[in-house]
């Protein structure tokens, strides 16, 4: 045998064992990438600079998950913030919610007129928070902010003001009181306001495998409620959708009920949302049924310890804790600081 040979064997060897160790991971994870999440996400914790341009006039966000994630970054030391703009690899525009567009386009126009760095990306390496969304405008300015710039806005967002590739969704703030009696009674929770469509609910209110409630009397008894049942039913476009976290976290399976595919899944280049969720297409009781069925016994165990691994990500803390909301839509910006650096012509 030939030292060539040897060396290819060798190769060929150790691919394999890397192939068969590697490719599939043994442990069900509800990561998109499990093996390297959390390399990357400490890469993030050392490296990642954002510059945060003076707004005009201090402002607050009236959403509690805007404000949070605003105030988190900017009012505490917060080690993501430089003032050397050459060391960062996003820019960050604040402007408050009911800044009207006329004034978010002269915002940017003077971003751009002021200083280098609008120009050399026209906006891709730019974000900013709009809980609704920026829709389109012919205005240029508006055109690259919407574009080019990374959005977050609130999940659910509105239909047309998200751009899948680029944007990213807040999770809504869920509230963290532990339930205490954890004994599944349910099949199926939600709350009158997390379903919109009226024969859904009615159906399912003289349904005695569910429970469709107004208003738990307590905190307490809502995070029991939700304990108790397999899955918490929610209601995407038109229904509150601002209890999956919760959902999650106390292992109930969210089935959610849309009549198209979500595009705005708050984490969804990090979380495998077909593994810990639901998602049922909106055609009547018998259809849900049928999913809910089809999903029980080992598949919604799966599903339900997933969800608790995942949830983590869903908690809103007044200090940021490690791979929490914060530092996990920290985390989605750091996967989009690669932006395409657009090639300026400087003459025709
Ligand atoms: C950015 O480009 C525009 C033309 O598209 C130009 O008017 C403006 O002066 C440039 N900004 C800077 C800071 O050079
Ligand atoms: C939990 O709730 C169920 C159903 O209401 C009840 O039968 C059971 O005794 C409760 N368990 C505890 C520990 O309170």
């Amino acid at each position: 045998m030939s030292l060539t040979t040897i060396f290819l064997l060798l190769l060929y060897f150790s691919l394999f064992t890397f192939l068969t160790t590697h490719s599939k991971p043994h442990l069900p994870s509800p990561y998109l990438s499990p093996t390297t999440i959390f390399p990357n996400y400490q890469n993030m914790l050392k490296s990642f600079k954002i510059f945060i341009y003076n707004p005009n006039t201090p402002f607050t966000f009236n959403s509690p998950s805007q404000s949070l994630f605003y105030t988190t970054l900017t009012l505490q030391d917060s080690v993501f913030v430089t003032q050397d703009a050459e060391q960062a690899q996003l820019f960050f525009v604040p402007f408050p919610s009911d800044l009207s567009t006329r004034s978010i386009a002269r915002l940017i126009r003077g971003l751009r007129n002021d200083l280098p760095y609008w120009n050399r990306t026209l906006g891709a390496d730019h974000f900013y928070l709009s809980c609704a969304g920026i829709g389109y405008e012919s205005d240029r300015n508006l055109v690259e902010l919407k574009k080019n710039s990374i959005q977050i806005s609130c999940f659910p967002t509105p239909a047309g003001k998200f751009i899948p590739h680029k944007d990213i969704s807040l999770p809504p703030l869920a509230s963290s009181h532990a339930p205490t009696n954890k004994t599944t009674r349910f099949l199926g929770y939600a709350r009158f306001n997390w379903l919109k469509e009226s024969t859904l609910v009615n159906e399912l209110s003289s349904d005695p495998e569910f429970l469709i409630e107004s208003e738990p009397s307590d905190l307490n008894s809502y995070a029991e409620r939700i304990a108790s049942s397999k899955f918490c039913l929610f209601e995407y476009g038109g229904g509150d959708v601002s209890g999956i976290g919760e959902a999650l976290r106390f292992g109930c399976v969210p089935a959610v009920v849309t009549d198209r595919p979500i595009q705005d899944l708050p984490f969804s280049d990090v979380l495998r949302w077909q593994e810990i969720a639901v998602f049922v297409e909106r055609r009547g009781v018998g259809e849900l049924k049928r999913v809910l069925a089809r999903t029980c016994g080992d598949r919604h165990e799966k599903m339900k310890g997933l969800g608790v691994t995942a949830s983590r990500h869903f908690v809103w803390n007044e200090t940021p804790q490690p791979l929490d909301s914060f530092h996990t839509l920290m985390y989605q910006l750091w996967l989009r600081r690669h932006t395409i650096r657009y090639v300026r012509r400087e003459s025709a």
